[in-house]
């Protein structure tokens, strides 16, 4: 009997890319959580044979039933939906940071869960000591140590993924896509770091998440209470640009600007994405350490992950 992993965001990003690889992995079935089974994405994992299930991160009661009989969880929490909602970063991080502990008990109260996998960021605040925060990444972390601390039988049981920069940000983020500079035919992106600054890059979101759970669960129990950095690559915000502009043929200018610019021009949102460039200015966030498990201990195939110039010769026909 084939067993189950239920993915939560399964209609999204992460979500998505997990049950794309987790579908088609011999011995495994997914169970996709929506709050919307009615939305047009929900339809198509339905379509596409996927047993999809309705709950809320509002309501951990609604999660514990979602996960009855499941193997393995993969969990994601959206810190900008509620930004995006009115909330201020703090508000945000403390609604994420309660979305996180109730997937994380409801996982507990799962007697059947051999594995559990959620999705989370290093933390500038406790790396800083509070003088340099990066709330969209800080709450993530702080659910991290509190399943260290208040589940433990969950942790020891638990891998937590890094997840990097998305390629596709270039595509789909108003923020982070190249514009058209009036009348010179060369486009610019600006954003609020340095040109030479590295970034972990995650690659195609439509696949890397998925292999990187399919092998965390393969790899277990080494993977168990160990950090996975989901890619391969960390590259500068020149050399991303350097290849928009070979791929797509359109020359793109890296322009750096201050936070105060991108505040105006992005309000709290842009000024939250250059509090994280600058953390990844002041130190390497995703510095591999000894918490850390690497892709080659978790057998990860360097040909079948898709990087940042594969992501965006798929998506060329976008720009
Ligand atoms: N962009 C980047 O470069 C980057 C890099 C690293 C980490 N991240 C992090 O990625 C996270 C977002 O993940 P994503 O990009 O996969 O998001 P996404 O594409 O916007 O999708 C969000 C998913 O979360 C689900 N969801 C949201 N709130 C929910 C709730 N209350 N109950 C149940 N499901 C809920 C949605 O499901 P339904 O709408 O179907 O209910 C949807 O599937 C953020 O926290 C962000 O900080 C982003």
């Amino acid at each position: 009997m084939s067993k189950i992993i239920a993915v939560t965001g399964a209609t999204g990003s992460q979500g998505g890319g997990v049950v794309n690889v987790m579908k088609k992995t011999p011995g495994w079935k997914v169970r996709a959580i929506t709050r919307n089974l009615e939305s047009d994405a929900s339809k198509k994992l339905a379509a596409e044979g996927v047993e999809v299930v309705q709950a809320s991160f509002d309501d951990e009661a609604s999660l514990v039933k979602a996960f009855e009989g499941v193997n393995a969880v993969f969990a994601v929490t959206n810190w900008w939906e509620h930004l995006f909602s009115g909330k201020s970063q703090d508000e945000a991080g403390v609604i994420e940071e309660e979305h996180g502990m109730k997937l994380a008990r409801a996982a507990a109260q799962t007697p059947t869960l051999e594995h559990y996998i959620w999705s989370t960021t290093p933390s500038a605040k406790r790396d800083f000591n509070g003088e340099h925060v990066t709330p969209h990444m800080d709450y993530k972390a702080n659910v991290d140590e509190r399943i260290q601390k208040e589940l433990p039988e969950l942790a020891a049981k638990t891998t937590y993924l890094y997840l990097g920069y998305y390629p596709q940000n270039m595509a789909f983020f108003p923020f982070l896509r190249p514009i058209e500079y009036p009348q010179n035919g060369q486009y610019i992106q600006m954003v609020p770091t340095k040109a030479d600054a590295k970034i972990l890059l995650s690659g195609d979101m439509t696949v890397n998440p998925g292999i990187w759970v399919r092998q965390s669960i393969a790899s277990a129990p080494h993977s168990f209470g160990k950090y996975a950095n989901v890619a391969l690559e960390k590259w500068t915000f020149q050399q991303m640009v350097d290849v928009w502009s070979e791929i797509t043929g359109k020359k793109c200018i890296f322009v750096e600007c201050s936070m105060e610019v991108y505040k105006a021009l992005w309000g709290l949102a842009g000024y939250e994405l250059g509090l994280q460039f600058k953390y990844g200015e002041l130190c390497d966030p995703w510095e591999e350490k000894e918490n850390h498990i690497t892709p080659e201990a978790l057998g990860i195939d360097a040909n079948e992950v898709v990087g940042f110039r594969g992501t965006i010769e798929g998506l060329k026909h976008l720009f």
